[in-house]
């Protein structure tokens, strides 16, 4: 078992630093849009071999350290009776009344992606929404508590299935972060996995980020790693921060190296991208990038 990534967010990682990408298993993959070619968005996330194939793609093609589950953040709004369909973009649907159904029965589909996936050789990350950034897609601002309470459920049932870390990705909570951060606080307490907090403009907010006490904290491109880093307390990881843009254009080796000599040493840092893979990143340089870290790691250390 690969376990750097486990390692590193419990920061004691004395060897290279894992690496991984958001939105690793998506449209940037030929082999993903070869089964998107074959079926809808919404048979990928609702079919478990669809879905734990999706999951498999980067580990095969990419070498990354760590695998996430292949669902999205929004399936959660089933549970409120919201029915979602992906167009060009997501939409969700409201019932007509007012429903709460069951967390484990209705994602119990999500459960049997993760059997399927409990024999691979890297960490499986399950994840969430955070409430702030679910409740703007489903337009129903009023839902935040319920939607927490869904979230802690939906995440302890991935927990019992086997995956071994969280991430919370709450792309949009820094809009209002007196809103968003006491929902992100209530799931961080409840949930005993190692727990990773992501957010757009999380680089500006290091102090709120910190009073969550997340076992890691996953950073966007707008300030330096090594400067975050001193912000940040020793016992709590960080993760990022390669800008999506650099990593599909001409010059991402050296940021990529750069990055890796100012973080030389540090026993808590997972490489990632400060927000999602972009669908036109030609998979060559994901690639490159894995190698990298690899390779100058090794080097640095001699
Ligand atoms: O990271 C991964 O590889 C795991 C799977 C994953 C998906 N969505 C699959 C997906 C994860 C972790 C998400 C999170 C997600 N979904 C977020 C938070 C992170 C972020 O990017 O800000 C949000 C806001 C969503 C909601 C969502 N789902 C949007 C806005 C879209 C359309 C735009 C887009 O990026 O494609 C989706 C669709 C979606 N979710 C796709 C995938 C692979 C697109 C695939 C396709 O069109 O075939």
């Amino acid at each position: 078992m690969n376990n750097l990534l486990l390692r590193a967010l419990s920061c004691t990682n004395d060897q290279r630093p894992p690496v991984w990408f958001m939105r690793q298993a998506g449209r940037f993959l030929p082999e993903y849009r070869a089964l998107r070619q074959k079926h809808s968005l919404w048979e990928l996330f609702h079919t478990p071999e669809l879905a734990a194939e999706a999951t498999l793609q980067p580990l095969k093609t990419l070498g990354v350290d760590a695998a996430i589950l292949f669902s999205d953040i929004l399936v959660i709004a089933e549970i409120f009776g919201y029915e979602l369909r992906f167009e060009n973009k997501p939409e969700l649907y409201p019932p007509k009344t007012e429903v709460r159904k069951d967390v484990r029965e209705t994602l119990s589909y999500v459960n049997k992606t993760i059997e399927l996936l409990k024999d691979i050789s890297v960490p499986l990350i399950g994840f969430c929404g955070g409430p702030y950034t679910v409740a703007k897609y489903m337009k129903a601002p009023f839902l935040l508590q319920q939607i927490t309470d869904a979230s802690i459920e939906y995440l302890q049932m991935q927990i019992d299935a086997g995956i071994q870390a969280v991430q919370i990705f709450d792309s949009w909570g820094m809009e209002n972060p007196e809103v968003s951060l006491p929902y992100l606080k209530q799931i961080v307490d409840a949930i005993d996995v190692p727990v990773i907090v992501f957010s757009r403009g999380s680089c500006r907010f290091v102090k709120e980020f910190v009073d969550l006490k997340p076992d890691c904290i996953s950073f966007d491109w707008e300030r330096e790693m090594h400067e975050l880093r001193k912000e940040v307390p020793s016992h709590i990881a960080v993760q990022g921060n390669i800008d999506p843009e650099i990593l599909k254009g001409p010059h991402f080796e050296g940021h990529v190296v750069r990055l890796l000599e100012s973080m030389q040493g540090e026993k808590g840092f997972i490489i990632n991208l400060g927000h999602g893979v972009l669908p036109e990143t030609p998979v060559a340089h994901a690639v490159r990038v894995v190698e990298l870290v690899k390779q100058t790691s090794a080097a640095l250390r001699r």
